[in-house]
């Protein structure tokens, strides 16, 4: 039986985040140079999209590249950029035909132009779109995004337009990049290729979101493998602090 007949339609997250995981071991294993894994992350990418907008998921976070990703060799960094550029020119018709809307977190200043407006275009373009929101997370880091916000309020304070008082956590939340954008907190994140950790990733609003981890590789990750972190979420109880009896 597929993990979709689980499903209970009712409970589907409405933000899942994903870091994709795995690329480059998923190539060396198969001899191959690690930018055949991207490549084939990002046909991942593809159809995953389409799988979330089809399960009812309203808003879709992808770690796609992080600001300390930027430290790896040059070589890899421009394909990745190569690839990333590829897919928004040949992906901008297909979210626009799904009434899928593009947004980025992180810090698309540090992107090469022609990435950059890749980026731009296809936001512009997909603006009016009121299906499922894809969010790419690009050039960005957590602790980045929480000192960028930091600046911002500091000045907000100095120029007297906002007191210490009213600085409370929705105020925090609305300061970041996704709050800006009217984007929740993702109620379930996924890590693939097995490793156990965040890597700079939405600290802030994962506060209380179930965690879920997958050996899997990222370009070995099926619509399956999604359904199954889905209904693996969905046997959760989510308590936020209280007790199990003050939630059931
Ligand atoms: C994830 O795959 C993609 C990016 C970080 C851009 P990796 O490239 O990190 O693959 P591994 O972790 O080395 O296998
Ligand atoms: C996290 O993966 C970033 C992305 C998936 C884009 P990394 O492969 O960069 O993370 P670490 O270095 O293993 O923590
Ligand atoms: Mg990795």
């Amino acid at each position: 039986m597929s993990y979709l007949d689980q499903i209970d339609k009712t409970k589907v997250p409405e933000h899942v985040a994903i870091i994709m995981d795995g690329n480059g071991r998923w190539a060396k294993e198969r001899g191959l140079a690690r930018m055949y894994g991207h490549q084939k992350g990002v046909e991942v990418l593809h159809d995953i999209t389409t799988c979330a907008a089809n399960t009812g998921v309203k808003y879709l976070t992808m770690y796609a590249f992080s600001i300390e990703n930027w430290n790896r060799p040059v070589e890899e960094v421009s394909a990745l950029m190569d690839i990333l550029v590829d897919l928004i020119e040949k992906e901008t018709i297909t979210l626009m035909e799904k009434n899928v809307r593009l947004l980025t977190i992180g810090d698309t200043d540090m992107l090469p132009e022609n990435v950059r407006k890749a980026f731009m275009g296809c936001i512009e373009q997909t603006k009016n779109n009121t299906g499922l929101k894809l969010i790419f997370a690009l050039s960005y880091s957590s602790r980045w995004e929480i000192t960028k916000a930091m600046r911002e309020v500091t000045q907000l304070a100095i120029e007297g337009k906002v007191k210490p008082e009213e600085i409370d956590e929705q105020f925090v939340s609305r300061h970041l990049s996704t709050g800006i954008q009217g984007i929740p907190d993702p109620d379930l994140l996924i890590r693939t290729s097995g490793e156990l950790r965040i890597s700079n990733y939405l600290l802030w609003q994962i506060a209380y979101s179930e965690l879920y981890f997958t050996p899997c590789r990222w370009p070995d990750f099926t619509e399956e493998e999604f359904w199954k972190a889905i209904v693996d979420y969905q046997h959760r109880e989510r308590r936020f602090g209280k007790t199990s009896e003050q939630v059931r």
